[in-house]
């Protein structure tokens, strides 16, 4: 490649300087780039910079509005996707205090709406009549301060807009356990020790209600006809991003052959591309050394999806959208560095297609959740993503690796129960169903990388997950 290249600026009497180069070796096709440079370009430079093959290459790139083309006619009508709920364009936090006052008021009002339907909520009491009586009661508490005692049992705090009260749970009493998170929040039921010399009031707890999803099972039915397919942490860019399967997955897609005409949705669930600056000495793993250049590569493989087939992407930590969740969607720039079938949404969003709702969120507190839960085995995300379910919230705990934004609204309480509810950023495919919601962690396109060796991490790359709506049922792919 490089000798053609050479051969056709020495005939012009002309070469690349060496950033123009490092940009070319970034691009697809660098031959015809410049075989057409030097055809269409009377005058080049000596040596042709930046300056000239930037603006070149840009002015042919197709955009936006350009068709992606189809290749067949579609064989499934599909339904419009909604955008439930969102974070994109209603982001207030500004990194006030009184942000983070208001940002877990509306967490705990928001998990008290869920808890206060449930049968044990009934005769529930604010805290501050709690304190002042003793025997039994029940109240709805945000947690914190958890620590194990010199005897094993349990010391917490238990606060409500009214107040707050030391709770105790004994290793003897049924409440016990080791899955306790700060900050989530539950109905405690106890009985109030009124204060004495050595202690202060105190609630010792005999049961803890989380707010959970309800267990019988409801049958769906469904008139979406297309096949809903995911998948997730494609990480355009890395030196590790896996081209070869990547390319069976696309070409799969275009043929229209062995299923691919059935699908009539594509979700991606974060980490479309490798980003830069994402942890130290990244560039060194990196393909692509230019973000945008990481999307535009992208956006053009897209445009080989047939354009019936709607894409529904949010960002992930590798994205080019502030690293604190939720995250609004990707930018307009790099938007339009896709076809129009795309459609972009924040990290989390719920969507809906047809009567199927669909929670995605990219995954940030799965590690952080397995760090804390024996429950939750990193081999298998939907461990984690069940925690999530049951606590109705995507990272129950904050101040640990995964960082919050403290908007006003806390977007990442889970109100509504997800039929399907789809995360990535574990690299891992894996798939359970929790009551009436399907979980779904959605593989990845990049081989194993040298952080993930450090931590033992084994990848499980190239499936695609694939939903049949009216069968009810899931297939995995590999490709
Ligand atoms: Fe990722």
């Amino acid at each position: 490649m490089r000798e053609t290249i050479l051969r056709e600026l020495a005939e012009n009497n002309t070469l690349l300087s060496p950033g123009a180069w490092e940009y070319l070796d970034t691009l697809d096709d660098p031959v015809s780039i410049v075989q057409e440079m030097v055809r269409t370009s009377t005058d080049l430079p000596f040596p042709v910079g930046r300056d000239v093959l930037v603006p070149f290459v840009e002015a042919k790139r197709p955009s936006r509005k350009e068709k992606t083309p189809d290749v067949r006619p579609p064989s499934i009508k599909t339904h419009e996707v909604k955008i439930r709920s969102d974070i994109t364009g209603n982001s207030t936090c500004t990194g006030e205090l009184s942000d983070f006052t208001n940002h877990f008021m509306d967490r705990y009002n928001k998990l008290k709406t869920i808890l206060i339907r449930r049968r044990e909520a009934k005769g529930i009491l604010n805290i501050n009549n709690v304190v002042k009586r003793k025997g039994e009661a029940r109240i709805i508490a945000m947690i914190g301060d958890v620590s194990t005692t010199s005897n094993g049992n349990i010391s917490l705090t238990l606060e409500d807009p009214t107040g707050h009260i030391r709770g105790f749970i004994s290793s003897e009493s049924g409440a016990y356990s080791t899955d306790l998170l700060e900050d989530e929040v539950v109905i405690a039921v106890g009985k109030v020790w009124e204060k004495k010399k050595s202690f202060d009031t105190t609630f010792a707890i005999n049961e803890i209600i989380r707010p959970g999803v309800p267990r019988s099972v409801v049958k769906r039915s469904t008139d979406v006809q297309g096949k809903i397919a995911f998948i997730g942490d494609i990480h355009i860019g890395s030196k590790t991003f896996l081209k070869d399967s990547w390319e069976r997955f696309l070409s799969w897609m275009e043929s229209g052959e062995n299923g691919s005409s059935e699908i009539g949705y594509l979700i991606i669930a974060g980490d479309l591309i490798d980003g830069i600056g994402i942890y130290p000495n990244q560039e060194d793993e990196l393909e692509i050394k230019d973000i945008y250049e990481q999307y535009r590569v992208l956006g053009k493989m897209l445009r080989r999806i047939p354009s019936h087939v709607q894409i529904v992407a949010i960002p992930g930590n590798h994205d080019i959208v502030r690293n604190m969740e939720p995250q609004p969607s990707l930018p307009k720039n790099v938007q339009d560095l896709f076809p129009d079938n795309v459609i972009f949404c924040g990290n989390p969003s719920m969507i809906h297609i047809g009567g199927i709702k669909i929670l995605m969120y990219h995954g940030g507190s799965i590690n952080d959740l397995s760090d804390m839960l024996s429950s939750v085995d990193t081999d298998q995300p939907c461990t984690a993503m069940k925690e999530m379910l049951e606590r109705r919230h995507l990272v129950p705990v904050y101040g640990k690796k995964t960082p919050i934004a403290p908007e006003k609204e806390d977007m990442l309480v889970i109100n509504d129960v997800p039929d399907i509810f789809v995360t990535g950023h574990m690299h891992k495919t894996d798939v359970m169903q929790h009551y009436n919601t399907l979980l779904i962690n959605a593989s990845t396109w990049q081989d194993q990388t040298d952080y993930q060796k450090m931590r033992d991490i084994q990848p499980d790359p190239a499936y695609v997950i694939i939903y049949d709506p009216v069968l009810n049922q899931v297939d995995k792919k590999k490709c």
